[in-house]
């Protein structure tokens, strides 16, 4: 094909002389692109080239720019889907609370273990406790099993320590997570996810100290990505909530929200107003909410595996998500309470036995939507030219096995940054 008409498909590349490090060829694409015409953004018969670790061209064979490389792999027919992308995690702490699941077992519940000071602050007391290289070994753990079922990026969010050193201790290991390990992680400062003990009844001081020196801290490291809250009746208000946004905002890091969980407080709203990237949970959202999201651009993330986990029967408004267009995403929210789930595709599993979501939206949760929930729609989460060459290749026959089995991992193998 001519180079303007490959330009016409967004796959334009300069092919040089030594044109490309590596290339895929005899597979299968699901290339999740955006508006693409076919289910999956399919190709049957594609190729995918890459360099310095960026996609070069992925497409069908037939209309790849003549590329001579260095290494090419034959995938036998096998299916490559982009990377999965697990935006949501609480993957750095200390301890777990498998005795809380046995006692909600006998009928308390989330929100009253909570209120009783077990629940995220007995995570906390444990995290506190732990040494770095404690919550490195156990977080690297559950990292692999993330990594196991294809993923090549990763949020991991704070909200653990709920006191300055604490809650930078978390976030260094997560920082180091993605140091040593081949995958992407990317980082959410969520010191208002609980008040911590010695602020019981002055959640104001202590609101003050997330959105003050603790933040400060926080940037002055550049230990944060993003900055999220949680924003709900045993967490924070909403008032509080927009204090500690402002604050993120003056230090120029975007912000997420924890919201509509367990009741309808208007945080998403709030959190779209300020231009958030994502609000997660969802499950009380109301269509105002919706509609403000829609404006902003802030993507819904969706929690499966906390809904399963706590057996709540509100399920988030998908339909109304769908109505007006909010991009959802998909997440393991990996958490020692409310979801203790390492598996992203037992999360597409759920998120349409749950939910309703098509596979093909549910793998758009984990791909191109996860990638725009973490404001990296430019980077990853697409099968095209120009992004990150990290890839998922499947041995599967159609991509709705992905989200169709449960417990059985197809994965073949996983490319990161074109390794
Ligand atoms: O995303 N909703 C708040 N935070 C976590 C749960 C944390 C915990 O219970 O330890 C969540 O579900
Ligand atoms: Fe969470």
């Amino acid at each position: 094909m001519t180079g303007s008409q490959a330009k016409s498909r967004g796959r334009d590349v300069a092919a040089g002389p030594s044109d490309c490090d590596i290339s895929w060829i005899n597979a299968r694409l699901a290339t999740m692109a955006a508006g693409a015409d076919q289910p999956y953004g399919a190709v049957e018969d594609g190729l995918i080239a890459a360099r310095d670790g960026r996609i070069l061209y992925a497409g069908p064979r037939c209309e790849a720019p003549a590329l001579a490389a260095r290494k090419t792999v034959d995938c036998a027919g096998r299916w490559i889907t982009p990377g999965l992308i697990d935006c949501h995690t609480h993957l750095v702490y200390g301890g777990d609370r498998a005795h809380e699941f046995e006692l909600r077992l006998q009928g308390a519940s989330y929100e009253e273990i909570a209120r009783a000071g077990g629940g995220i602050l007995s995570t906390v007391k444990a995290t506190r406790a732990a040494s770095e290289d404690e919550l490195f070994a156990s977080a690297d753990r559950r990292l692999s099993a993330l990594i196991a079922e294809g993923v090549t990026t990763v949020e991991i969010k704070s909200g653990y320590g709920l006191e300055q050193e604490a809650e930078l201790k978390q976030l260094r290991v997560a920082r180091r997570l993605g140091h040593e390990r081949p995958v992407t992680v990317r980082t959410s400062f969520l010191g208002a996810h609980a008040v911590p003990p010695e602020f019981k009844g002055r959640s104001g001081d202590y609101t003050n100290l997330v959105a003050g020196p603790m933040l400060d801290a926080v940037a002055a490291d550049k230990l944060a990505d993003a900055v999220d809250v949680f924003c709900e009746g045993i967490a924070f208000s909403p008032e509080e909530t927009a204090q500690v946004f402002a604050a993120a905002k003056a230090k120029g890091l975007p912000v997420k929200i924890h919201a509509e969980q367990l009741s309808n407080l208007g945080g998403a709203k709030l959190a779209a107003e300020h231009g958030a990237l994502s609000a997660d949970h969802l499950e009380y959202l109301d269509e105002s909410g919706v509609v403000a999201m829609a404006k902003a651009g802030t993507v819904a993330v969706i929690l499966p595996g906390a809904f399963y986990f706590l057996r709540e029967t509100q399920k988030p408004p998908v339909e109304l998500l769908r109505k007006h267009g909010v991009p959802i995403a998909l997440a393991t929210d990996a958490n020692p309470g409310s979801s203790p789930l390492t598996s992203p595709l037992l999360v597409l599993n759920m998120a349409c036995t749950l939910f309703r979501l098509t596979p093909e939206e549910a793998l758009a949760g984990l791909t191109r939507n996860a990638a725009q929930a973490l404001g990296l729609q430019d980077q990853i989460g697409t099968l095209e030219a120009g992004k990150a060459c990290d890839l998922a290749i499947w041995a599967i026959e159609r991509p709705a096995e992905l989200a169709y089995r449960i417990g059985f991992n197809p994965l073949h193998s996983r490319i990161w940054n074109g390794q």
